[in-house]
């Protein structure tokens, strides 16, 4: 799970991810394309928003996306169009660039639309940014469950 700030967006769609998945056999996790909140809690908003539904996230930390993560990782997703952008130019090969998309074509196939950044906006910004990541996480996790991922 990737966005900029590995603060708002991507913890929250990893914790969620995370509780819908066998942890035994799916790692799951997420970074940011920048390196301004390396070592950082996510956002107070998130985390009080993904608490207000019953989940966790206060333990993660910040990081910033690799190019090692096209090697960890089977599927990489991110939240919007910019993220993208960057996660591509870091791509070495094809098969690397096949295991990017945008999280919301799990929600919307050939949607091609972005999960909002609501680090500049209000309270609703976070409870939208939930709403999308909840449905389009549970989609992942039914995939994953299938076979289909
Ligand atoms: P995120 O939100 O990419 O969803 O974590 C942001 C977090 C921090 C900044 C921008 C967006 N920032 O400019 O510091």
């Amino acid at each position: 799970m990737v966005c900029l700030g590995n603060i708002c967006r991507s913890p929250l769609a990893e914790g969620l991810l995370s509780k819908k998945v066998d942890q035994e056999t799916v790692k799951v996790d997420s970074a940011g394309t920048a390196s301004y909140h390396i070592g950082e809690a996510p956002d107070i908003r998130t985390i009080m928003s993904a608490r207000k539904h019953g989940l966790n996230i206060s333990n993660l930390v910040g990081r910033q996306f690799k190019v090692s993560d096209f090697d960890e990782f089977d599927r990489i997703y991110v939240m919007d169009h910019s993220n993208l952008q960057n996660v591509l130019a870091l791509a070495r090969t094809e098969d690397d660039k096949a295991k990017v998309d945008l999280i919301l074509n799990e929600l919307k196939a050939g949607s091609n639309q972005d999960v909002p950044d609501p680090y500049y906006g209000g309270d609703e910004g976070f409870e939208q940014v939930y709403r999308l990541l909840d449905a389009a996480t549970e989609n992942i996790a039914n995939k994953l469950k299938n076979g289909k991922l």
